[in-house]
């Protein structure tokens, strides 16, 4: 297939799996509602289904090891570019600076060559916004105490 072809129905593939969501999250929440408000919902324990999404890439218990991406365990505690000492990052992702915080996150993993041009995390993204606040809450519970969000 043409990287057009591949692109098309990775895109028909997600405007089928969009149409399959709940509208307005059976939590009460809608995906699109701000920040602190998916995060006073969000479960680490659906965040453990969404990171199925990261593990072909990273790895989020202690101790255990660097894949294509860095391990993730405590992250929400680390500099931005910095969890893993072992990990070659990106220069890019490197530069940003200061420390990963639940909004940088969300940002993050809504799409991550967007808010950070020339990363090489190839990610397209979670679109939806409480998959996005379940994974953090997941993060969090690897290592990285309380969500500064809520
Ligand atoms: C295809 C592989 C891949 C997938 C899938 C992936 N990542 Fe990444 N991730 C990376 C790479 C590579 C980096 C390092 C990027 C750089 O250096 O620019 C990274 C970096 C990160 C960082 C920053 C780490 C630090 O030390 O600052 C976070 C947080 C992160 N990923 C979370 C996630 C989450 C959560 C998911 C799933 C929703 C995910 N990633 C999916 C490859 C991936």
């Amino acid at each position: 297939m043409t990287r057009a072809a591949v692109r098309s129905t990775s895109l028909a593939l997600a405007a089928l799996l969009a149409a399959c969501a709940p509208a307005a999250g059976d939590r009460g929440v809608s995906p699109d509602a701000p920040l602190t408000d998916r995060m006073k919902v969000a479960d680490a324990g659906a965040g453990r289904a969404v990171f199925r999404q990261c593990a072909a890439c990273h790895t989020v218990n202690q101790g255990t090891g660097d894949h294509d991406g860095p391990n993730l365990y405590g992250v929400t505690r680390a500099r931005v570019g910095h969890n893993s000492q072992r990990f070659g990052y990106t220069a890019a992702l490197q530069a940003v600076g200061g420390m990963w915080t639940c909004a940088r996150l969300d940002r993050w993993l809504t799409n991550p060559a967007a808010v950070v041009r020339g990363t090489s995390m190839r990610f397209p993204g979670l679109r939806d916004g409480l998959d996005r606040a379940d994974v953090i809450a997941y993060l969090y519970a690897n290592g990285g105490g309380t969500p500064d969000c809520r």
